[in-house]
C-alpha cells in the first residue's frame, strides 16, 4: 500500500540481500522510521516488544528470523534453538508457528550448505504468497460491501473494525481492510468505524494511519461505542481480522472482538472475520478451551502515550500509583457469532464441514 505516494509493503529485503527491514509500528502514526533487522535476536525483539504485529506479519518476520539465524549457524541444533527463541515471543498468532513450521521443514530437508539460499527463498515466499493471499481476501470480501451497498440503494455503507487488521499487520493488503480498500477503489461509498483499541491502541493509531493514506473515511470510536451504534442502525457490518481460528470455526482475535459480536449478534448486523488460511489452526477445534492467550504487562492499561500540543511524545499514568491491572490480549468468538469467514478461496460458513470443503487439504486434526 502506499505512503506518501510511493508503495511500501510491511517487510522487504535490504539492497545488501540478508537484513531485513520493517517499520517501526511503535513510533505510528507520529513517525514512520524502518528498522533494519540483521541477526535472530533482532527478529525475536521486534516480534516480542511489537516493533511488527499482526499475526501474518509476524509469522513472515519468524520465517526471515530462521533465515538471519542461518547466517551465523545452520545445523540442526542452532536451527532447532532459533525455531524456539522465534516462537516464544508471542503465544496466540498462529501464523508464526505456521511459518516457522513451513521455513524448518525445508532447511532440515536440505543439505547444511544449501540451508542459508533456502532460507531465504522460502521467507520470501511466504512473504509474497501472505501478500496476494490478502489481495484475494479482499476480492471476495468486497463482494459483501458491494452487496450491503446494493441492498441500501447505492447510500454509504458503515463498516465497523477491531483492532489493525491492514496492511500493517500483514506484508501487504491487510485482511479486514483489503474488502475495504478493494471496494473504496471500486467507488463504493464507505466509511469505516474505528475502534480505538485499548490498551495498546492499534485501531486509534495504525488503522486510522492507513485509512488516512489510503483515502477512505473512517471515524475513530471509543471501544465500548459499538453496540450504540449498531442499536441506532449505523453499522451495516463489521468486519475484523484473526489471530487463530480453529477447525470448527471460533475465532480468536484481539480483545474486545466478542463484545463486537455479541452486539452484531442482538442486532442482526453481520459480523465477518477477514483471514488467510494461515490462520487456521487445524489441530484443535473449542477456541476458548484451547487457545492459549497472551496476558501482557499491566502497565500497558494503566499508562497511555501520545503526542501532545507541543509536539512531545509523552507517557502518562491514568490510574492511582500502585492499582493493580490485567491485560488479557486476545478473547475468542465461538463461531456461532461469525456470519461468515472471509479466505482467499472465497466466503464460508464458521464450521467444519465448510472450511474442510474449502480447504480440503487440511491436516491436523
Ligand atoms: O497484538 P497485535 O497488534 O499483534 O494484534 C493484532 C490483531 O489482533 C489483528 O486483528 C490480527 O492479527 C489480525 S491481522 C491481519
Amino acid at each position: 500500500m502506499k505512503i506518501d505516494g510511493r508503495h511500501y509493503r510491511s517487510i522487504w529485503l535490504d539492497p545488501d540481500g540478508a537484513s531485513v527491514r520493517v517499520i517501526d509500528q511503535t513510533k505510528l502514526p507520529f513517525a514512520f522510521e524502518t528498522r533494519r533487522l540483521s541477526s535472530l535476536e533482532d527478529a525475536v525483539v521486534a516480534i516480542r516488544d511489537m516493533i511488527v504485529r499482526g499475526a501474518p506479519l509476524i509469522g513472515a518476520v519468524g520465517a526471515y528470523g530462521l533465515a538471519l539465524a542461518a547466517r551465523d549457524a545452520a545445523g540442526d541444533g542452532a536451527i532447532a534453538r532459533a525455531y524456539d527463541a522465534l516462537n516464544q515471543t508471542r503465544p496466540t498468532a498462529v501464523n508464526l508457528r505456521w511459518a516457522l513450521d513451513r521455513a524448518r521443514a525445508v532447511l532440515l530437508a536440505a543439505p547444511s550448505t544449501r540451508r542459508l539460499e533456502l532460507a531465504y527463498a522460502e521467507a520470501g515466499a511466504i512473504a509474497d504468497e501472505d501478500a496476494a493471499c490478502c489481495e484475494a481476501i479482499g476480492d471476495h470480501g468486497a463482494a459483501l460491501i458491494r452487496d450491503a451497498a446494493a441492498r441500501k440503494g447505492g447510500a454509504r455503507v458503515n463498516i465497523l473494525t477491531h483492532c489493525n487488521a491492514g496492511w500493517l499487520a500483514t506484508v501487504d493488503w491487510g485482511t479486514a481492510l483489503a474488502p475495504i480498500y478493494k471496494a473504496a477503489r471500486a467507488g463504493v461509498d464507505l466509511h469505516v468505524w474505528v475502534d480505538e483499541t485499548r490498551p495498546r491502541n492499534q485501531g486509534a493509531s495504525l488503522t486510522a494511519y492507513e485509512l488516512a493514506g489510503e483515502g477512505v473515511a473512517h471515524t475513530v470510536i471509543a471501544d465500548n461505542t459499538g453496540g450504540h451504534l449498531m442499536q441506532h442502525g449505523l453499522v451495516d457490518l463489521c468486519i475484523v481480522g484473526s489471530d487463530r481460528t480453529t477447525r470448527a470455526g471460533d475465532v480468536c482475535n484481539k480483545i474486545g472482538t466478542y463484545l463486537k459480536a455479541l452486539a452484531a449478534h442482538a442486532n442482526d448486523v453481520p459480523f465477518y472475520v477477514a483471514l488467510p488460511a494461515s490462520t487456521f489452526d487445524w489441530r484443535i477445534a473449542d477456541g476458548v478451551k484451547e487457545i492459549p492467550i497472551e496476558e501482557r504487562d499491566g502497565d500497558e492499561v494503566t499508562y497511555i502515550s501520545g503526542r501532545d500540543d507541543t509536539g512531545a511524545i509523552r507517557r502518562v499514568r491514568l490510574t492511582p500509583r500502585g492499582t493493580p491491572a490485567r491485560n488479557f490480549a486476545f478473547d475468542v468468538t465461538p463461531a456461532r457469532y461469525v456470519t461468515a469467514l472471509i479466505t482467499e478461496r472465497g466466503v464460508c460458513a464458521a464450521n467444519e464441514d465448510a472450511l474442510r470443503n474449502l480447504f480440503p487439504e487440511a491436516r491436523g486434526a
